[in-house]
């Protein structure tokens, strides 16, 4: 089989993982800034202030991706970049970064897509109350409107936000990522209408100031279930789990965020956990909140992770010796195949794998090669997985690998390696893995080569 035609073979990154120059030509703090330079939060100490320093490299990097074949390559604006305290001033050499950077792609032939916020709130914002303050969507929807502005003539992808189920669960409910808050729950239900709305109004701005038609839409993430076996009711019974509502971490769920925006209503899991607590919206809001997305963009690494993972035994899919990476993640190739076609079946819009990949601790041969044949074999698998949804009609637009480099994993500093390109840290000398170039491969024949060595 071969994948659709122009399928997104692509890879992803986002702006405070590899840009560096976090004070660089007028750029302010964002709360990762500000809480990577307090002691106690990042591995080691490290922070993003140089990091992969893609901002000063980013020609270097694109000449990569163009020689791996990327048709696509999705990477996020930092808010604070473009507009330094959040709102008002707009700050041109921040914004002339992104155009470079688009028009660098667009001449080695590869489709930008842009996540407008992968969690680098304005500092200057956060100390307003950040998404706790109503004011938020529409600092949010000036900042989409800046954007949009800029870069829509030639960009014609974009996501609202990256994963709220990290960046509002973990960062303001479990406390876990910055800005590490654990806040009661109707502070989390007040933040979560911030949300609906901020996601609604930035949209409507993006298809307001938009220089040519765009295809919009978000880039969750969300626990997966797995069906203990392929008879009818224990893929239903995954079904059910993948879009339930849990009491207690209720932002980390795949339906709390989606239901509402794809399909306008609260679910009745949350209908029942909360009745009249949850945000009500007139019928105008709904409209904002829930109108017409194009794609369902989702990042995919693993079937559920039971956070936090419990401390004896294992979380759900690992057993003894199971297979696992860097992160401890599970290796549960069948989550692609999953993922996909629950999305689907519930939300009727296009899949686009917005991130998926594996941390290793890769390192440098002494042939001067990276040898990352787990990474090879954890994609094989989980793009074999991809290929029997779209044969079993599910349609999928895009695959982005995460990461394109070697980068900042947020807490977990610099040593789980997520990257195709190999970045050392002390040189910035990059190296293609050998996973790059197999993808090449996967990219070239779009995708029939991953058939070479199986009968799936
Ligand atoms: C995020 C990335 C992160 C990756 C691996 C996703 O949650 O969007 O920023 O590095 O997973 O943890």
């Amino acid at each position: 089989m071969t994948f659709p035609e122009n399928f997104l073979w692509g890879a992803s990154s986002a702006a405070y993982q590899i840009e560096g120059a976090w004070n660089a030509d007028g750029k302010k703090d964002s709360i990762w800034d500000h809480f990577s330079h307090e002691p106690g939060h990042i591995a080691h100490g490290e922070t993003g202030d140089v990091a992969c320093d893609h901002y000063h490299r980013f020609r270097e990097d694109v000449a990569l991706m163009k020689q791996i074949g990327l048709k696509s390559y999705r990477f996020s604006v930092s808010w604070p970049r473009v507009i330094p305290d959040g709102t008002g001033e707009v700050n041109e050499q921040g914004l002339q970064f992104y155009s470079d950077l688009v028009d660098a792609l667009l001449e080695a032939g590869i489709e930008p897509l842009i996540t407008l916020y992968h969690w680098d709130l304005p500092q200057a914002l956060y100390e307003k109350g950040g998404w706790k303050n109503p004011e938020s969507p529409a600092w949010f929807e000036a900042y989409a409107r800046v954007i949009a502005r800029r870069l829509s003539d030639r960009v014609r992808y974009f996501m609202t936000f990256n994963e709220p189920q990290i960046f509002i669960g973990l960062g303001l409910q479990i406390g876990a990522m910055a800005p590490f808050e654990q806040n009661d729950t109707d502070t989390m239900l007040a933040i979560s209408r911030n949300f609906y709305l901020a996601h609604g109004q930035a949209v409507s701005a993006l298809r307001q100031e938009a220089r040519q038609p765009l295809k919009i839409g978000m880039a969750p993430t969300g626990d997966v279930y797995l069906p203990k076996s392929g008879t009818p009711e224990d893929v239903e019974e995954a079904r059910r789990a993948s879009f339930a509502v849990d009491a207690g971490a209720f932002t980390l769920g795949n339906s709390w965020w989606a239901d509402p925006i794809f399909l306008g209503h609260f679910s009745e899991d949350a209908e029942a956990l909360f009745g009249d607590r949850l945000p009500r919206f007139t019928p105008e809001e709904w409209a904002l909140i829930a109108q017409p997305l194009d794609f369902y963009g989702f990042n995919v690494y693993q079937g559920t992770t039971h956070y936090p993972v419990p401390a004896d035994g294992y979380p759900d899919y690992a057993y003894q010796g199971s297979p696992r990476t860097t992160l401890d993640w599970n290796v549960t190739p069948e989550v692609m195949y999953y993922a996909p076609k629950f999305l689907y079946e519930r939300y009727h819009l296009p899949i686009m794998i917005t991130e998926n990949g594996m941390a290793g601790m890769d390192w440098v041969s002494l042939d001067g090669h990276v040898h990352d044949m787990q990474r090879m074999d954890f994609l094989h698998r989980y793009l074999l997985s991809l290929g029997k949804a779209i044969q079993d009609g599910i349609p999928v637009i895009g695959y982005h690998h995460w990461s394109i480099m070697d980068n900042l994993e947020w807490c977990r500093g610099y040593d789980p390696r997520f990257g195709m390109i190999y970045v050392d840290y002390r040189t910035q000398k990059r190296t293609l893995k050998d996973s790059a170039l197999w993808y090449a491969d996967v990219i070239r024949t779009n995708g029939k080569s991953l058939y070479a060595l199986s009968d799936c």
